[in-house]
């Protein structure tokens, strides 16, 4: 059996209506990465921080999955477990495609982390004027998004799934930031083959064995459909 590891980006929500984060001028829906993406930022400032994930957790509500998240669900439902999708990203697009074996290592919108108690409850609603922590009974809740600086979730799981994978393929990411950036050199280090897919070739510090340029609605369908009849023809040959 292939065991597949994707990793995704902001580039495969892009097509759903979420933006990505580096566009050209270098700043994320108006601000600059340093007064959001921080923890400085959200001593500093916790106001400005709050609400612009706010805004962010409400415009959710807007977007749907488009055919590439849908198409990693199809894979799922066909390879189950032999398929881990990582996403950096913290919307719930996969999710509500139908990914279920899913890593969420940059966090998530729809979650809350309470600063008092630790929890991470599943979140809604704003957080700027301070709700209870249902766990604690403390306001101390922020959102439970991976700043800058501060550690992304279950590194352990994913760099023993990537080194263990047959395939690693990286979609809509610049490869801009690590630890996810290095995945396709520990990849290649392990004898992986990495296939990129993205509307243009990321600046990777390791070269991928295949490289496609274009967008993700109609890549990640098509390679979907490669896979599965991969997996068809050696099923008939043995
Ligand atoms: P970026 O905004 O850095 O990169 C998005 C990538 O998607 C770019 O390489 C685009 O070329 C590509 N892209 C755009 N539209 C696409 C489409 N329709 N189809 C395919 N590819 C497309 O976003 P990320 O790489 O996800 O971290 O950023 C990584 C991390 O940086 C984020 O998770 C976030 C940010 O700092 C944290 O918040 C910790």
């Amino acid at each position: 059996m292939t065991r597949i590891v994707v990793l995704t980006g902001a580039g495969i929500s892009a097509e759903s209506g979420v933006p990505t984060f580096r566009g050209a001028d270098g700043l994320w829906e108006g601000h600059l990465i340093e007064d959001v993406a921080t923890p400085e930022a959200y001593e500093r400032d916790p106001d400005t921080v709050l609400a612009f994930y706010d805004a962010r957790r409400r415009a959710l509500r807007t977007v749907v999955p488009n055919a590439a998240h849908l198409a990693l669900a199809r894979l799922e439902g066909a390879i189950g477990g032999d398929l881990l999708v990582v996403t950096q990203n913290v919307d719930d697009l996969h999710e509500r495609a139908g990914s279920r074996n899913l890593v969420h290592m940059h966090g998530e919108l729809r979650r809350a982390l309470c600063l008092a108690c630790g929890s991470r409850p599943a979140w809604d609603e704003d957080l700027i004027d301070r709700p209870a922590c249902p766990d604690c009974g403390e306001r101390m809740l922020r959102p439970d998004v991976v700043w800058f600086g501060e550690m992304p979730y279950e590194l352990g799981r994913i760099e023993n799934a990537v080194v263990a994978a047959d395939v690693f393929v990286s979609i809509g990411t610049s490869g801009a930031v690590y630890p996810a950036a290095g995945y396709v050199a520990l990849a290649s280090a392990f004898g992986v083959r990495t296939v990129e897919l993205n509307l243009e070739p990321s600046d990777a510090a390791v070269p991928f064995d295949d490289a496609r340029a274009g967008r993700a609605s109609e890549l990640v369908p098509a390679w979907v459909d490669e896979v599965l009849s991969a997996r068809r023809a050696g099923a008939e040959r043995r």
